[in-house]
């Protein structure tokens, strides 16, 4: 039977994989990252009440209108352009959609795409779904910074856009201030797209502040600002996202996600709602328990030997296993961190997972830490034979 070629080269995802592993090995999960604690009470029952009150059919395709609204004003208010809920939003399932209904809406084939790697596993087949070319940026460790030059000699007449997943996963990098000025400069110096991929605007520690580059003069006319909610609210389950942009960018992207979804979820839609209205204390809370695994996650691994840097923001930890004093250590990322998972016990994702070049992430293993801290604790107490 002949398939076609689209994906010769990309299997399964990886990540999905460890998740099915530790599964099978009765390993604690801290491979793939979601939690493993509910969403608020109030959103929970937004759902249930979304349901049982007749909310259980097709929305309108670009998103449930009340949903779009809320999003208007928080997103005008944040990119500081007048964002109408009926032309520029577009509610997805997932980010993982919005991204590939970005890039099909942008990218012809032979067109490039810049990533920078380390990048989520799920950039470069979005870009294959549309025919082009990823183009890895290597962001080197332990810093993870983006470097003008680095950045500016992959451009080729054939690029077209970049992604810029801010706060970043998996190196937990906030780019800052002159990071983002370099992609401003770059972006529309060769008249290129920018996808932003935000979905840990809300998971920020030691009082950073997210910006949506979006929201920056240069780039409002030329970005896709991408988020979610499942990272957010502890529903990753409910594949729930959205994209928005100004009307030429956002016209191509609706058929788009019209013709690969019709539209996400009703009923969740509406909890989300519930989700978006809810107060400040909400995030506050929910940042200062982040701040809490952070560093309970730093604290166990920095006992045991690894080597890392401390997240930014989001909820990972990228550790260089190396130095730790056991034979194991010798092994590449892939043998180690499925030894890790299926008799250590403890699931990770191999760091060559996120490069183009898998060289590039070898003897790194990474973290997911949205966890109760008792998951954390009993993560610990398995890792405790990586002492030796
Ligand atoms: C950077 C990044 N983008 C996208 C996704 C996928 O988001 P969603 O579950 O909303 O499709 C993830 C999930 O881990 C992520 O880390």
């Amino acid at each position: 039977m002949q398939t076609a070629h689209r994906f010769d080269h990309i299997g399964e995802s990886v990540i999905r994989e460890m998740t099915r592993l530790a599964i099978r090995s009765q390993a604690i999960n801290l491979s793939q990252g979601f939690p493993d604690f509910g969403p608020p009470p109030e959103v929970a029952q937004a759902a249930v009440d979304a349901i049982q009150g007749g909310l259980n059919q097709y929305t309108i395709t670009w998103g449930y209108p009340p949903l779009r609204e809320k999003l208007a004003e928080i997103y005008t208010q944040r990119l500081g352009w007048s964002v109408e809920p009926d032309e520029h939003i577009v509610v997805t399932c997932g980010v993982t959609e919005a991204l590939a209904a970005a890039m099909l809406a942008i990218l012809n084939p032979g067109d490039e795409i810049l990533i920078l790697d380390p990048a989520h596993e799920t950039f470069r087949p979005g870009a294959k779904l549309a025919d082009a070319r990823a183009v890895s940026v290597v962001l080197k460790s332990p810093d993870f910074r983006i470097e003008r030059e680095a950045l500016e000699a992959a451009i080729t007449p054939h690029t077209k856009a970049m992604i810029l997943n801010t706060p970043h996963n998996p190196s937990g990098r906030v780019f800052d201030e002159e990071e983002i000025t370099t992609v401003i400069e770059l972006v529309t110096k060769y008249d290129l797209v920018l996808i932003t991929d935000e979905i840990y605007d809300r998971i920020l520690y030691d009082g950073r502040v997210h910006v949506s580059p979006g929201g920056l003069e240069p780039l409002r006319e030329r970005t896709i600002t991408i988020g979610g909610f499942g990272k957010t609210y502890a529903v990753t389950g409910w594949r729930l996202g959205y994209a928005i942009a100004p009307t030429p960018l956002a016209r191509a992207l609706k058929p788009a996600h019209d013709f690969l979804t019709i539209c996400a979820a009703t009923p969740l839609q509406a909890a989300a709602l519930a989700a978006l209205n809810l107060p400040e204390s909400y995030y506050e809370q929910m940042r200062e328990a982040y701040h809490a695994r952070r560093a309970l996650m730093a604290d166990i691994l920095t006992e045991l030997g690894f080597i890392f840097t401390l997240p930014q923001g989001a909820y990972y930890i990228l550790a260089d296993y190396r130095h730790l004093p056991i034979p194991q250590a010798q092994w590449n990322a892939n043998r180690f961190a499925r030894w890790m998972t299926t008799e250590v016990g403890v699931a990770v994702v191999p760091g060559p997972n996120f490069y183009a070049n898998p060289e590039d992430g070898e003897g790194l293993i990474r973290f997911a830490y949205p966890k109760k801290l008792e998951t954390l604790h009993a993560a610990a107490e398995r890792m405790d034979r990586l002492k030796g």
